[in-house]
């Protein structure tokens, strides 16, 4: 059986994605025993895969080797099977390859159960984003009711997760988005109590406007700039969950020089706490419940940013590099 799958050719600059990945036609052989064969139906475009392209070996995943298969989180069907466990026509996710058709070993994948009414459901609100947005929140942000949450790329597929997740929690939510679209989703539908562009308006000026007590939980996606500017104007204590790092993965040095700032982290008697939601795998069930749950009865909400085909994957993976998506970033095949 043939297959296509993209590869990567040579480490990327920057954004240069077409230049390093190349899609390949390939044959599947026989599948060995406890395999699935599955067929993608969903790809996710995770922008935290974008250091596994380049060759920083202190990450907190090894880089993929030149020629390698691209990687990601897929909701598939399952097309053939040699795993007891498994049946054709099961609807499964986990972390498989951004490919037509993959053999995989089903260790990796959660078998579907949950009858969502929308299949990118399984790829937003639950998985990797849920599940990373209830973590930074609840357990690295620990809200209090009344307190002040900031959140940076906002309108993205994490952030947008967040900070309806902190608005439960009792928290005056605020985000950070590029853009009067992104700023509207997220205050008109969303319920966030400020939303920020932080493009076009001064984020010094904005945040001495909104938040004069200060900020008491920063829950940062981008590092770079932004943080700098959001240290100066921390509460006294606060929690600074740091999920990701968007601002500097497609940077030529990966390594960025710290924030200027960096001594309001003293001055604030601020905490400042790395996270990755691979660590907390044995709360992921009980997360996913109550993700679920908010879901259905409608007070959790999430907008995918739907491109179709496999051929167009790296257009998707630039969109939200390039801050176009609302939303979660999807490739429906
Ligand atoms: N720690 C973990 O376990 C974990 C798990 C999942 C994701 N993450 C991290 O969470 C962050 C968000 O990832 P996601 O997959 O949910 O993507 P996303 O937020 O859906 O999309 C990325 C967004 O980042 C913003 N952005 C891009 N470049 C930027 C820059 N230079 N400065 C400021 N904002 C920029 C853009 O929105 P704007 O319009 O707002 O600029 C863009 O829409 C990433 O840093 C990712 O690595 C971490």
């Amino acid at each position: 059986m043939k297959r296509n799958v993209w590869k990567l050719m040579k480490r990327p600059e920057g954004m240069d994605f077409e230049d390093a990945l190349s899609l390949i036609e390939e044959d599947i052989n026989d599948i060995s025993d406890g395999n699935l064969i599955v067929k993608n139906k969903i790809i996710s475009m995770d922008a935290g895969t974008r250091m596994w392209m380049s060759d920083r070996e202190d990450s907190y995943q090894p880089p993929l080797e030149i020629g390698a298969n691209m990687v990601g989180v897929c909701l598939a069907e399952v097309i053939e099977t040699k795993n007891p466990n498994f049946s054709k026509g099961d609807l499964i996710r986990g972390f498989g390859e951004w490919a037509d058709y993959a053999e995989v070993n089903p260790e990796s994948f959660l078998k579907l159960t949950a009858g969502l009414d929308k299949d990118e459901a399984y790829l937003s609100v639950l998985g990797l984003n849920g599940w990373t947005a209830y973590v930074g929140v609840m357990e690295v942000g620990r809200p209090k009711k009344g307190e002040t949450f900031l959140v940076s790329a906002a309108a993205g597929a994490t952030g947008s997760l967040a900070g309806q997740i902190a608005k439960k929690a009792g928290c005056r939510v605020i985000g950070l988005t590029g853009g009067k679209e992104k700023c509207s989703w997220l205050t008109d539908e969303l319920g966030f109590d400020v939303a920020i562009d932080y493009k076009e308006e001064n984020l010094d000026k904005a945040l001495t406007q909104c938040c004069p007590e200060g900020v008491d939980i920063y829950f940062d996606n981008v590092a770079g700039p932004i943080l700098d500017t959001v240290l100066q104007h921390l509460a006294l204590y606060a929690r600074i969950p740091l999920c990701g790092l968007i601002a500097q993965y497609n940077e030529k040095e990966s390594r960025s020089p710290g924030p200027d700032n960096f001594d309001q982290i003293l001055m604030k008697r601020a905490t400042i706490t790395g996270f990755f939601c691979p660590d907390f795998l044995e709360e992921g069930p009980k997360i996913e419940q109550i993700m679920q749950e908010w879901y259905e009865e409608g007070s959790i909400k999430f907008r995918a940013d739907i491109t179709n085909g496999l051929d167009n994957v790296l257009v998707a993976y630039k969109r939200m590099f390039n801050g176009n998506n609302i939303g979660k970033t999807l490739v429906k095949l």
